[in-house]
């Protein structure tokens, strides 16, 4: 509790380790909120809650309250879940992808994810889970970092395809990226303009936070 208070005048780290895919993982008390972050950016809850917050109610909360399958590519903290099963009140399935086990054990210790009955979680690569899975997805939220970088194979035209087939008619992606420099902002464009076919509606939400950019897409119907 005393933690709690004197994190509005200075954030008070709790938990500092390593992974074998993260240089550091921290668990800070900040603005009377416990955070997980990683070297240089924040990984969940705080400012990366808020972000996946306002793309969700753009998409709006009454649509996917009545959702069936929400897949999350990118766990950590697992803050947009909480979002999900506290704020949304969503009771449909949910299934987590995250590559890292470590993360995940933080997630259960500091932030009760394990309480969360209709969450399944997989350890797994996300690219290497998109192309194993059978299912179709309502909702797919992409939020995968290497501390502030995002790797490859999310912009890769494969990659993208593979995702916008696993999305069900009427579904919707939620892609959280982050643009840092003037190449990122074209990335972004070439990723919108590989959406822009006729069965998909594709919105950026610009200057989310700083630096964040959101990617809602919207598939309209089935292709023939
Ligand atoms: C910004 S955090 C996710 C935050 C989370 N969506 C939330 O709401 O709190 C990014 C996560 O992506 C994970 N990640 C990075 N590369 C991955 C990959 N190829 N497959 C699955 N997860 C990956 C990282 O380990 C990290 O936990």
């Amino acid at each position: 509790m005393l933690k709690r208070i004197f994190s509005y005048i200075l954030p008070i780290n709790i938990l500092k380790k390593k992974s074998a895919f993260s240089k550091s993982l921290e668990v800070t008390w900040a603005n009377g909120e416990l955070v997980l972050d990683s070297a240089n950016t924040n990984y969940s809850y705080g400012s990366l809650q808020r972000i996946l917050r306002k793309g969700l109610q753009i998409i709006g909360f009454s649509k996917i309250v009545e959702m069936e399958h929400i897949l999350v590519l990118g766990v950590a903290g697992g803050s947009v879940i909480k979002t999900l099963a506290n704020e949304i009140k969503f009771e449909g399935k949910i299934t987590g992808v995250e590559i890292d086990s470590s993360v995940i054990a933080l997630a259960n210790e500091y932030f009760q994810l394990n309480e969360i009955q209709n969450l399944k979680i997989v350890i797994d690569d996300a690219f290497e889970f998109v192309l194993k899975t059978k299912e179709r997805y309502d909702l797919i939220i992409i939020d995968i970092f290497q501390d502030t970088m995002m790797p490859n194979f999310l912009f890769e035209e494969f990659f993208i395809n593979r995702i916008g087939f696993l999305l069900k008619e009427k579904g919707f992606i939620l892609f959280n990226t982050m643009c840092l420099k003037e190449s990122d902002n074209i990335r972004n464009e070439k990723y919108v303009s590989a959406f822009n076919k006729k069965e998909f509606v594709v919105r950026k939400i610009p200057r989310v936070e700083q630096h964040n950019e959101l990617i809602i897409v919207e598939k309209t119907k089935n292709p023939n």
